[in-house]
């Protein structure tokens, strides 16, 4: 059976590991969650086997608008279609190859939007995955949590990842993927 509840300061090792096994890797992408955990700027649920005791997925937030690595055009887009209003971005959806198409990560999308907006959230960043054959498998999350009201495809936004020292789980050092960059309402 699945079960979902909060992150906590204990999660954050395990975080850290399926980040980089499934998303980025590299100390910027460590340093970057262990900061926000320490200063109480990350939250998010998880999904639990219980009959494992092991993690199936995350979902995860950090408070205001941050990009894996600085990027000073888009930045001062999101920046622009933010203004005053509160406003987080997407750290990590990730569920474990073993238990993915069962809902997942709906249902941890399902939760969050409600913890959103019980913290008063109106809006948040999302860099949507792009992989390098063009698909976006977490598209249907995304698009069921809002309306997006920014929305810009990036075709080559990981390309310069390496000089930050940040790696791609498909591509390794050279990142072809893209981003689709979006704001969404919720
Ligand atoms: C994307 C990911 C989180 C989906 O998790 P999941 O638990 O399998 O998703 P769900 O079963 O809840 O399905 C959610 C929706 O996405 C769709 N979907 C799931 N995997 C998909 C894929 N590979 N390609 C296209 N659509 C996909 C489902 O059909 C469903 O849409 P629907 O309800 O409108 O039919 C998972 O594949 C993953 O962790 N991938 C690797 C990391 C990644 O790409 N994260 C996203 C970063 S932006
Ligand atoms: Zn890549």
């Amino acid at each position: 059976m699945i079960t979902y509840s909060r992150v906590t300061k204990d999660d954050l090792k395990d975080i850290i590991e399926y980040y980089e096994t499934y998303l980025n890797s590299g100390e910027a992408v460590r340093s970057s969650i262990r900061s926000a955990f320490e200063q109480g700027r990350y939250f998010g649920y998880k999904a639990m086997d219980q009959d494992t005791d092991k993690v199936a997925g995350y979902f995860t937030f950090q408070e205001g608008v941050l990009l894996t690595y600085p990027h000073a055009d888009y930045e001062r887009e999101l920046e622009h279609a933010t203004a005053h209003r509160r406003t987080v971005t997407v750290d990590a959806l990730m569920v474990d190859r073993g238990y993915r198409a069962r809902g997942i990560a709906k249902e941890l999308a399902r939760l969050n939007l409600e913890d959103l907006r019980s913290r008063g959230v109106e809006l948040f960043c999302v860099e949507i995955w792009v992989y390098p054959d063009g698909s976006i498998p977490a598209k249907n999350v995304y698009e069921a949590m809002g309306k997006p009201i920014y929305h810009k495809l990036a075709a080559d936004f990981y390309k310069d990842a390496h000089t930050f020292g940040i790696s791609c789980p498909i591509c390794g050092t050279h990142c072809k993927c893209g981003a689709l960059l979006e704001v969404i309402r919720i």
